[in-house]
């Protein structure tokens, strides 16, 4: 795929969908897997960590058709898997890996995991050691615990594991491991992560218990076969939220989007910034779906850090921009996760601003910046992670003269059609006036 050149955009007044959510389409695949019949997975996100983990469930013996890109229908096997021929290959989705672990941790047959040079990097022990207590026998062949896995399933024992960091990942491969466990299994995190997992298993009638920063499983269900329908993604609308939210008079609708309230932290960090937001949920089955409206305005300096961490995590890219973008001072902290996600997402993110003019020191576990500086097109580099070559194309549209993305290769892990999104925000046929941005005033 060609490099992107982005150029400044015209005031955003348009509405759009974005794809399925990446985390409930992973999950929706696996759970319909491990049902007792077939289930039709529609608005699933055909992109290649989804299709990474639709391809495991079928090396592991289940039947999935795809009629249409964005339908699944899954041939649940009453928690049955076969012993995978070859190797399973989780491209470049951490989520795959580390759930997948999570089902094959109960599956008398060994498995070995492997993933792209970025997944292969990726730390695993925080998978290996509830799983490990749980009595199955985990390899990591890379130093560190890292990547590939040879996972040696058997009969599980249940733990209460109490997790060191809030993630969904690390909740969801110990909870769907718990499914094969004889007994109650618990995960309890130091703050909240996505709930998706617990949604779902609640949606194909498998029972978790939730108690504030816990979540209990009793092992031996079948989920329930259902057909579930899986709402856009909000990290993905995330992009076009900060484009309309950092320019003063754009207006922008984006419908069917998830509204998970472990997932809308970002819309409170831009009302924060000044951005007017409003959040509409149309629809509660499953998952809370609906439209957000925004209005750009000159956003200011916030500061995102703590418990709304987790809750903002893939976020981040995209606010830090925001941050670039608005007056005065935006402090992330307690995000040193950032490090360890596709790429090093603190440093690529302080690497690509600083390119493009802005003033931004890094920390160990998040970085300050001054915003409000006019920022300049620059040739950045994605490091190989979708949501930095997409949170620096939306800074593009905000820079003097030509931003270049190279290496955009990897928004195919999460967002097919971004690009085309881009064009159409960058085309003046669809909008009427050509008028930038931000006026920059110096921090105070
Ligand atoms: C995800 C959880 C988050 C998130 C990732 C998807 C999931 O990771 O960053 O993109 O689907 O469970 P962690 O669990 O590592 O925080």
């Amino acid at each position: 795929m060609p490099d992107w050149k982005v150029r400044r955009a015209p005031i955003i007044h348009t509405e759009l969908t974005v794809p399925g959510d990446k985390s409930i389409s992973h999950r929706a695949v696996m759970l319909a897997s491990m049902s007792n019949g077939p289930c039709v997975i529609r608005g699933f996100l055909p992109s290649e960590d989804c299709l990474c983990t639709a391809s495991a469930m079928r090396a592991l013996g289940i039947k999935i058709e795809q009629p249409e890109p964005d339908t699944l229908v899954v041939y649940g096997n009453k928690r049955t898997f076969q012993a995978p021929e070859r190797d399973i290959y989780c491209g470049n989705s951490g989520t795959t890996m580390r759930l997948l672990a999570g089902i094959l941790a109960g599956q008398p047959f060994r498995s070995r995991l492997t993933g792209d040079p970025s997944l292969t990097k990726r730390p695993m022990r925080r998978v290996i050691e509830p799983l490990t207590q749980m009595g199955a026998s985990i390899r990591a062949e890379g130093s560190g615990d890292r990547p590939p896995l040879v996972i040696e399933g058997g009969p599980l024992k249940p733990i209460h594991f109490f997790s060191p960091v809030a993630s969904a990942q690390v909740k969801s491969a110990i909870l769907l491991a718990g499914m094969f466990a004889n007994g109650k299994t618990t995960v309890t995190e130091p703050s909240q992560s996505r709930d998706h997992s617990e949604r779902m298993l609640e949606y194909f009638l498998v029972r978790p218990v939730t108690d504030q920063l816990s979540v209990s499983i009793y092992g031996g269900q079948t989920p329930e076969s259902r057909d579930f329908t899986v709402p856009g993604d909000i990290s993905s609308a995330a992009f076009w939220l900060v484009a309309a939210a950092a320019q003063p008079s754009s207006h922008l609708l984006v419908r069917n989007v998830g509204l998970n309230e472990s997932r809308t932290g970002i819309l409170g960090v831009l009302v924060r910034m000044g951005a007017a937001v409003r959040e509409v949920v149309e629809n509660d089955d499953a998952e809370p779906l609906g439209t957000i409206e925004i209005r750009g305005e000159r956003l200011k300096g916030t500061t995102i850090a703590g418990k709304e961490i987790p809750n903002v995590i893939d976020e981040l890219p995209i606010l830090a921009v925001a941050g670039a973008l608005a007056h005065g001072k935006t402090v992330i902290a307690d995000a040193s996760e950032l490090r360890v996600k596709e790429t090093d997402r603190l440093a690529a993110i302080a690497t690509n601003l600083r390119a493009m003019g802005a003033q931004v020191s890094e920390t160990e576990d998040g970085m300050e910046i001054l915003g409000g500086v006019p920022l300049r097109g620059a040739r950045v580099q994605s490091f190989g992670d979708h949501r930095i070559a997409m949170a620096f194309a939306i800074a593009g549209l905000f820079a003097e003269g030509e931003t270049i993305i190279e290496d955009t290769e990897c928004v195919a892990t999460s967002y097919p059609g971004f690009e085309q999104a881009l064009e159409k925000i960058m085309s003046t046929e669809t909008q009427k006036s050509q008028v930038p941005v931000i006026t920059s005033l110096p921090a105070s």
